[in-house]
């Protein structure tokens, strides 16, 4: 791909539900998107060995003539993005759970999240609590399992209906009425998570707040591409055609998709 492109990463198939929201806003800008499939689920490594990861793919990215990074991945976020932006000087935009908006759209006083157990154990997570915590009660429930069921392409099946209403059950019963899906890979699972919530309970995912930052950023940086129509390419650490199978049911358009060599 010629320099130039925007780079995506997740673990997996989760940040495609970030980098549609790009593809839709920004149709003219080349997409590269790396899935670390190799390594998933990010949830459960140390914070170190999600570093070394996420340093690995934007220096990867980087070399390879990226004018933007999108983290798309709330656990790389919340224990790597300040450690990369120490590294590197081209916009890296990332993701967070959407608790801001949550707080202020909550009538019961009470919003849940579910996330990795990695982004809510990091201080960064701390810390988005912390300022914005007192505005509402925020029940965190950390969903172990729920990542390699997306990876598998079960979206609907028996094991992830079992895994989501344990998951959502202690929020419900605390009276949530936001539930913030603060891991990209849970988005995929949204109608089962409505259907499980019930229609009082509103749903926030935060791709496409991501792919209207990095609009701004590349506004700022005066290399946003506006005409034309962009590629998209995929690679992944992990097996290309196990991958290519769950990557076709998630992406509308013709797939590109490589094994990655580091
Ligand atoms: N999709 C990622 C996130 O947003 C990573 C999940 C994982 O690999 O555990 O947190």
């Amino acid at each position: 791909m010629q320099a130039g492109f925007i780079g995506v990463f997740d673990s997996g198939v989760g940040g495609l539900s970030v980098l549609r929201a790009i593809r839709e806003l920004l149709p003219a800008e080349n997409l590269l998107y790396i899935a670390d499939s190799a390594h998933a689920p990010y949830g459960d490594l140390t914070p170190e060995r999600i570093r070394e990861r996420s340093e690995r793919i934007t220096r990867y990215l980087v070399e390879h003539g990226a004018k933007a990074v999108v983290v798309a991945c709330n656990t790389a976020t919340a224990v790597a993005v300040e450690h990369l932006r120490t590294l590197y000087s081209l916009p890296i935009v990332a993701i967070e759970p959407a608790v801001k908006p949550a707080v202020h759209r909550t009538s019961s006083g009470t919003v849940g999240v579910l996330a990795t157990s990695a982004t809510l154990a990091s201080p960064r997570y701390a810390a988005l609590l912390a300022r914005y915590g007192d505005r509402a009660r925020v029940v965190a429930q950390a969903c172990p399992g729920l990542v390699e069921r997306v990876e598998q392409g079960d979206w609907e099946g028996a094991e992830t209906r079992r895994l989501l209403q344990g998951y959502l059950a202690p929020l419900l019963a605390a009276g949530a009425d936001q539930i913030v899906l603060g891991c990209t890979h849970y988005p995929f699972l949204r109608g089962l998570i409505e259907e499980i919530a019930g229609a009082a309970v509103e749903v926030l995912e935060t791709g496409p707040a991501v792919a209207a930052e990095l609009r701004r950023r590349l506004l700022a940086a005066g290399t946003l591409q506006e005409c034309g129509r962009g590629e998209v390419r995929f690679l992944t650490s992990g097996d290309p055609q196990r991958m290519a199978a769950v990557l076709l049911r998630l992406w509308p358009e013709e797939v590109a998709l490589e094994a990655w060599q580091e």
